[in-house]
């Protein structure tokens, strides 16, 4: 089936094979908790200064040449206004050591950021996340609603990295290091 039913429903290509259902939500959920991916935490803050951020597993390059990554943003989610009207972003890439701050931005209704080390990139710019596995600092170039999410996508103008700290993944709704050892605490 075409995305684009979602995001344009007159640019729908025709097709002569009968309709297949899609999965449910449940399925769905389940089929891709086998998709490993990346643990995030975009990061933005809005004009007023305030810090907003979220745990994503949706980043990945879309284009080479502009160089491009999306993030895909829940509609419902309280970052989607701040995301969308922000002028840049940080995708920070988690270590296998921050499971916690990984926990932290995927719960609702606490401040985010507190116990976690945050600096300014650049120096009145979003928060970049202290040793991280990775940091694309984006400038957002537009976002394309497909479903139930906003797909941000950013043009990348910076890149910081932390070689001798591996990435934390999700994988069957566990963190997983990449290295083999435990992903640990703290
Ligand atoms: C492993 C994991 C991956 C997630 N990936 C995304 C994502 O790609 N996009 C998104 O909008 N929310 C994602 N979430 C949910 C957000 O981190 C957050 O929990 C959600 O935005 C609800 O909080 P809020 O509405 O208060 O912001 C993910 C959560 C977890 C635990």
């Amino acid at each position: 089936m075409s995305m684009w039913k979602y995001a344009d429903p007159g640019r729908r290509p025709r097709s002569a094979r009968p309709a297949e259902e899609p999965l449910s939500p449940e399925d769905f959920r389940e089929a891709m908790s086998h998709l490993a991916g990346a643990l995030t935490v975009v990061t933005t803050q809005d004009a007023l200064g305030k810090r907003w951020g979220f745990t994503a597993t949706s980043a990945l390059s879309v284009s080479q040449s502009p160089p491009l990554v999306l993030v895909g943003v829940g509609n419902t989610s309280s970052c989607l206004q701040a995301m969308l009207e922000s002028e840049s972003f940080i995708v920070n890439v988690l270590s296998e050591q921050q499971r916690e701050v990984a926990e932290s931005f995927a719960r609702k209704g606490v401040d985010r950021f507190a116990g976690h080390d945050f600096v300014p990139w650049p120096a009145d710019g979003p928060p970049r996340l202290l040793g991280a596995h990775a940091a694309y600092r984006c400038r957002t170039a537009g976002s394309v609603q497909v479903g139930d999410h906003q797909l941000l996508i950013g043009e990348v103008t910076g890149f910081s990295a932390r070689s001798e700290a591996g990435p934390l993944l999700w994988h069957r709704r566990d963190f997983v290091a990449l290295s083999g050892k435990e992903a640990v605490c703290g």
